[in-house]
């Protein structure tokens, strides 16, 4: 299978560093092909703006969503966009890999998505009607291929708890497994997260390699997360509100699992 790490660190001789040296080989030893985007190395473009179309803004007025679908749709894209959507094409598994940096991916990640997911590729796709939204939260350009965050956090474990002060990892990771994954169309695994990262020491790292590489042994089996589809029958459309019957009386991220 096509697996690409999108990885975003500063550092090769970083924690991130040797994590993201070790996947590569485990999943190569087992068959696969990888691809790695390593971010800070390309010097990727984190800023979205006109530059990202080859003819610049089509009126007057720079419009970040128009101008990426006019670019898209004409083949006009800046190079570095396009590789990086071919990269997504060719993937079966794609794994973002970052330090937790001010509860989210580091900006330049952050720029990867923002620059790449263009209008026509990641949004804006299918027919809106009645009983269909958008291909988009469960359907979209990259159904049928799975997603996995690889995070690193410098925060305990009971600091992310069901009551820790930080909020429960699921919550603080819900606008990107659900957000940036699963609204292209991503099946999202669970995430592969090393909390006290500054406590790693050599034991330390053999074990988050062992458990690192028994996630990476079963990326084509684990079951993903069962966020709930939009157009699968359990949101009203257009409001795009789960139907009264299903989860009654709760609210918050916990409601988008079936
Ligand atoms: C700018 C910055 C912001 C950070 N924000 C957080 C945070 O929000 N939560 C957290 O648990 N750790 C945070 N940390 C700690 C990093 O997650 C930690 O240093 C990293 O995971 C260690 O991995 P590395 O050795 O590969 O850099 C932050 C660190 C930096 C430099």
């Amino acid at each position: 299978m096509n697996v690409l790490i999108v990885y975003a660190h500063p550092e090769p001789r970083s924690l991130n560093g040797s994590l993201k040296d070790f996947a590569v080989r485990r999943l190569e030893a087992a068959g696969h092909t990888v691809q790695v985007s390593d971010l800070y190395a390309m010097r990727w473009k984190a800023t979205l703006d006109a530059a990202d179309s080859l003819d610049g803004a089509a009126g007057p007025r720079f419009d970040p969503s128009l101008d990426s679908k006019r670019a898209f749709e004409n083949g006009r894209q800046s190079e570095d966009i396009a590789r990086e959507q071919d990269k997504l094409r060719w993937a079966d598994a794609v794994i973002l890999q970052f330090p937790l940096w001010w509860f989210s991916m580091p900006a330049i990640l952050k720029g990867w998505v923002e620059r790449v997911y263009a209008y026509g590729f990641a949004y804006g796709v299918g027919e809106h009607s009645d009983t269909h939204w958008g291909n988009r939260y469960g359907e979209g350009t990259l159904a049928g291929k799975r997603a996995m965050l690889m995070v690193t956090t410098g925060a305990w474990d009971s600091h992310f708890g069901p009551r820790g002060i930080n909020g429960p990892l699921d919550d603080v990771l819900f606008p990107i497994q659900h957000g940036v994954l699963f609204y292209p169309g991503f099946d999202v695994l669970p995430p592969f997260v090393i909390h006290r990262s500054s406590r790693v020491d050599a034991a330390g790292f053999d074990a988050a390699s062992a458990a690192l590489g028994e996630r990476l042994d079963t990326l084509f089996e684990t079951q993903p997360i069962p966020f709930r589809r939009q157009n699968g029958g359990d949101y009203e459309i257009p409001a795009l509100t789960l139907r009264e019957e299903i989860a009654p009386g709760r609210s918050g991220f916990g409601v988008h699992l079936a």
